[in-house]
């Protein structure tokens, strides 16, 4: 069953759990300041506490109380929020976020999500909201309300069903610290697209790490095979483009992009329901929004880092 966003954010200050929907995928939501709500994420996602989370906040100014912007953090936030973007900028509001939420990193990960439902949640509760993605550790994450519910619906006391997630990757994480950017997590807001507004992107910049990378991610139970020209016996192909597999289980028939990123983690998930001997998938391109997809798709594969 679905609740308002108005029951979930009294939820939220009661110090309860919450889905919430987001356009990039489905998130489980905490009080930023409440120790034992934010103890109790780690602990439904079966998630390593030096692993630290997101804060939600409804806008610019909301987000600048918390972490240290700079003049690289404000033209970003400018041109990329709200959406599907997060920052990594200095903590300047130890209370309002607080350690277990950044992991004891002296950080945090700031976003001011675009989905209409996120911000009526948020701009009712009216402080920083942490959610990591819904999925238990390790697992693709929720694109879809039913998804969400059962990954982690079981420990949530409001749940707000918000429709498919139209992105379906999670955000792209930028470190905005030292004066420096680095790009942690490819997504949806692509590499060229933050280059253009603060220049070239350094590769490997030191001091810049998201512990989050480390650690297995996305997979389904089946095996992944990426770069698959056919299906193998007993596996099911996820086709990209005309012509590759059943149209059934198509990333995107035509070939776009922005569709396949919005289908991938839904069609993981049901591929893996029916029980495959593995789940192959076709080559992706990897510019723009395709390195994004092939990161989460290495990863799902068992490479990580
Ligand atoms: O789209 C999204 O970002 C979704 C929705 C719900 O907003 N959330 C999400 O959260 O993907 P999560 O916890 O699955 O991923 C957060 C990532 C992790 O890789 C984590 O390590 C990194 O952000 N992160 C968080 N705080 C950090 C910090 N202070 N420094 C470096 N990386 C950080
Ligand atoms: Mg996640």
């Amino acid at each position: 069953m679905s609740q308002t966003p108005l029951q979930a954010a009294r939820a939220l200050a009661n110090g309860d759990l919450i889905l919430l929907p987001t356009e990039t995928v489905y998130g489980l939501g905490a009080d930023a300041s409440n120790a034992e709500a934010v103890a109790a994420i780690f602990a439904a996602k079966g998630r390593p506490k030096f692993n630290p989370l997101i804060s939600h906040v409804a806008d610019v100014d909301a987000a600048a109380k918390i972490g240290e912007l700079g003049p690289l953090g404000l033209a970003l936030a400018d041109v990329f929020w709200p959406g599907p973007f997060t920052l990594i900028t200095p903590i300047l509001d130890t209370r309002s976020v607080c350690d277990l939420a950044r992991a004891g990193l002296d950080s945090v990960a700031i976003r001011v999500p675009a989905h209409p439902v996120a911000r009526e949640v948020l701009a009712a509760f009216g402080g920083p909201v942490v959610a990591p993605s819904a999925n238990r550790s390790g697992r693709p994450s929720p694109t879809t309300f039913t998804d969400a519910v059962e990954e982690t619906g079981f420990a949530v006391s409001a749940s707000v069903d918000g429709g498919p997630c139209q992105v379906g990757l999670e955000s792209t994480v930028v470190s905005v610290l030292g004066g420096r950017v680095a790009l942690l997590r490819p997504g949806a807001i692509t590499r060229s697209e933050i280059e253009a507004v603060v220049g070239p992107i350094e590769e490997g910049v030191e001091g810049h790490r998201s512990p989050g990378r480390l650690t297995l991610h996305y997979a389904p139970d089946a095996p992944v095979r990426i770069e698959a020209g056919a299906a193998r016996d007993g596996e099911i192909l996820l086709g990209f483009g005309p012509d590759a597999g059943e149209p059934r289980w198509s990333l995107s028939p035509s070939g776009d992009l922005r569709e396949a990123a919005a289908n991938l983690f839904r069609l993981l998930r049901e591929a893996d329901r029916t029980r495959p001997t593995g789940i192959a998938v076709s080559p992706i391109p990897t510019m723009g929004l395709g390195e994004a997809i092939n990161d989460r798709l290495r990863r799902a594969a068992g490479f990580v880092g």
